[in-house]
C-alpha cells in the first residue's frame, strides 16, 4: 500500500537547544525522566549520542539527535528537515543554547559578538516563529533561556546582556499573546550556574565560584516545574529573585559603575 508523509505516526516531541552540555543537558535528563520524547540539538553530535545513549539505557524512548550550528542562517532549516525526516512534531521547545562574552565592546572580536546575536537572539526567534502554531495546535509549551542578566545593563558584557533583556522582553509580549491559546511560552532567567558557560566567556572559574553559583540541575527542575505550571518567568534561588527585583529600583547610573566594576574583577 502506497504510504505518504500525513500517513505516517508522528512522533511529538520536547525540543532543546543547547542539550549537549550544562543547563540544557540536565533539562534533558529531567524531562527524559518526566516521560517527555526528546530532540536533542548542538553543533557537538557525539555530545549529544552520548546523552541519547545515557537516556535511552534508563528505559526511556531514545531522543532524535540532531547536531547543527544554529547561529549559521541555514541552521534552523536544517532542524526542520530533520524533524521532518523523523516524522516528529513539537509539542514543547526549549531555547535554552546561548552564549556571551566577557570584556569590553570595542577590543572583543566582533564576529563572536554578533554570533551572540545571531545565536541568543535570531535562531531563538527563528524557532519560537516557526514552531508556534504547531505548539498552539497542540495546546504545548515554550521556555526560553534569559538570565538575570536581563534586567540590567551588563558593561563589559554588553551584547550578552541585552541579547538576554530582548529574550525577557520577546516572551513577556509573548506570553500576553498566548493567553487563552491553551499554549503557555517561560522565560527562565538563571542567576550564575556551574557549567561550560564561564570558561566560554573568558570568565576567572575562581570569581565565579564566589558568586555561590547553583547546579545546572537545580536550574533545570526549577525551570522545568515552572514551565509545565504555565509561568511567565521563572528565577531560580532566592539571591537572584531579590536581584531581579532590587536592580530595576537603582538609579541607571549607579548600576552601570556596580556592574562595570564586577564585570572587571570576573576577568580571567
Ligand atoms: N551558566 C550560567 O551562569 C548562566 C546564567 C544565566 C543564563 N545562562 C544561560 O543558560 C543557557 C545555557 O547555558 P549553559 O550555562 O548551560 O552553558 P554551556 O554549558 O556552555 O552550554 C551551552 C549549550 O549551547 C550549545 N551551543 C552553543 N553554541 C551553539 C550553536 N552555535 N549552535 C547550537 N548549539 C550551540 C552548546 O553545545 P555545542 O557546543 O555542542 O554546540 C551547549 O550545549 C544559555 O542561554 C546561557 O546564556 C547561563
Amino acid at each position: 500500500m502506497a504510504t505518504n508523509e500525513h500517513a505516517r505516526p508522528q512522533r511529538s516531541v520536547a525540543l532543546i537547544t543547547g542539550a549537549s552540555d550544562g543547563i540544557g543537558a540536565e533539562l534533558a535528563r529531567v524531562m527524559a525522566a518526566k516521560g517527555h520524547d526528546l530532540a536533542l540539538v548542538a553543533r557537538q553530535g557525539e555530545k549529544l549520542a552520548a546523552i541519547a545513549s545515557e537516556i535511552e539505557a534508563t528505559g526511556s524512548t531514545r531522543p532524535l539527535v540532531i547536531a547543527v550550528d544554529l547561529s549559521r542562517p541555514e541552521g534552523i532549516d536544517q532542524v526542520q528537515s530533520a524533524l521532518t525526516d523523523a516524522g516528529a512534531v513539537v509539542e514543547i521547545l526549549v531555547n535554552n543554547a546561548g552564549y556571551g562574552q566577557l570584556g569590553s565592546a570595542v577590543t572583543l572580536d566582533a564576529a563572536g559578538q554578533l554570533g551572540i546575536v545571531d545565536l541568543n537572539i535570531r535562531a531563538l526567534t527563528d524557532l519560537t516563529l516557526r514552531l508556534l502554531p504547531g505548539i498552539i495546535a497542540r495546546r504545548g509549551r515554550v521556555m526560553n533561556v534569559a538570565s538575570v542578566a536581563a534586567f540590567l545593563p551588563g558593561p563589559y558584557m554588553a551584547v550578552y546582556y541585552a541579547s538576554k533583556a530582548y529574550v525577557l522582553s520577546l516572551g513577556d509580549a509573548l506570553s500576553q499573546e498566548l493567553k487563552a491559546s491553551g499554549a503557555t511560552l517561560t522565560t527562565l532567567c538563571p542567576g550564575p550556574t556551574t557549567t561550560q558557560f564561564q570558561t566560554r566567556a573568558g570568565m576567572d572559574p575562581n570569581m565565579f565560584e564566589r558568586l555561590g553559583p547553583m547546579t545546572a540541575r537545580d536550574v533545570a527542575r526549577a525551570g522545568y516545574a515552572g514551565m509545565m505550571a504555565g509561568k511567565r518567568v521563572v528565577i531560580p534561588g532566592f539571591f537572584n529573585k531579590a536581584t531581579a527585583v532590587l536592580v530595576p529600583l537603582l538609579p541607571r547610573s549607579l548600576l552601570l559603575m556596580v556592574v562595570a566594576r564586577l564585570q572587571e574583577r570576573r576577568k580571567t
